[in-house]
């Protein structure tokens, strides 16, 4: 298992190292397998992002017909809600992109347990999984709260333990409670995570991942460190700073 790495910038240029870090993940993938799997996450901060990939100079980075996008968690809204990870995603980025295979959780689902299912069984059948099979994203981008929780995983939540499923119905303390989520056994099983964050906001969660105190219960961001993978953490200035993080930048 490899030592999570963090790496500090100017929230400005977060974007841009982010959406080299992502093409190159992709790019590597495509060119060893011929196709790459990605998850994205919701929220604020990777709205740059998705805008700059979607920008012609960022087009043919990309080869993006070979890619299967994803998504780590959503709202148990319908994609056109104005809190949808998809809608989000769709409308600055993929609407603009010739990706050819998306694969939407359906918040808007009446029976959110079987949506979690169902995604489940799309999962297993786009990765040619057996049942007890567990995918391997080459890609999940992800974010974390100011409580430290990430995708769906909120601390203390039923969801954050759930060891035996791929997808599990989350509950935010914020609205919309109800959530659908990647769970950690999937995000632990992937080849790189990238987490984004900015905000000074974030600093105490950030400061209490990179240094937790003795017995003091991990974070549910914590808790991703892949078996057969690496984590990079791209973080503002702003950020590290309330987290009395400093460069260089800091391994775990
Ligand atoms: C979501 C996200 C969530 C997000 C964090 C950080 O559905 O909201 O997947 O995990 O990454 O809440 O959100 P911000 O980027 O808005 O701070």
């Amino acid at each position: 298992m490899k030592s999570p790495f963090l790496a500090v910038y100017p929230v400005g240029d977060l974007p841009k190292v982010a959406a080299h870090e992502v093409a190159r993940c992709l790019r590597k993938a495509v060119q060893r397998r011929g196709v790459a799997h990605m998850a994205l996450s919701g929220g604020s901060t990777p709205r740059p992002l998705y805008r700059l990939l979607a920008t012609p100079e960022w087009l043919a980075a990309v080869p993006w017909a070979q890619v299967h996008v994803w998504w780590a968690d959503e709202r148990c809204v319908p994609p056109d809600h104005h809190e949808s990870n998809y809608g989000m995603a769709y409308s600055l980025l993929l609407g603009h992109l010739p990706v050819q295979h998306i694969h939407r959780l359906h918040g808007e689902a009446a029976d959110p347990e079987a949506a979690a299912r169902a995604y489940e069984d799309e999962l297993r059948r786009v990765f040619g999984l057996g049942p007890r099979g567990r995918p391997r994203f080459d890609l999940i981008l992800l974010g974390m709260g100011a409580d430290g929780h990430t995708a769906s995983l909120f601390p203390g939540t039923a969801a954050l333990a759930v060891r035996n499923r791929l997808v599990a119905v989350g509950q935010a303390p914020q609205p919309p409670h109800c959530r659908l989520t990647l769970t950690l056994p999937v995000l632990n099983r992937a080849a790189r995570v990238l987490f984004l964050v900015a905000g000074a906001d974030k600093g105490p969660a950030l400061a209490q991942v990179w240094r937790s105190a003795p017995g003091q219960a991990p974070l549910p961001a914590a808790l991703v460190r892949p078996t057969r993978g690496s984590v990079l953490w791209l973080v503002d200035e702003a950020a590290a700073a309330a987290a009395g993080l400093k460069e260089p930048p800091i391994t775990q």
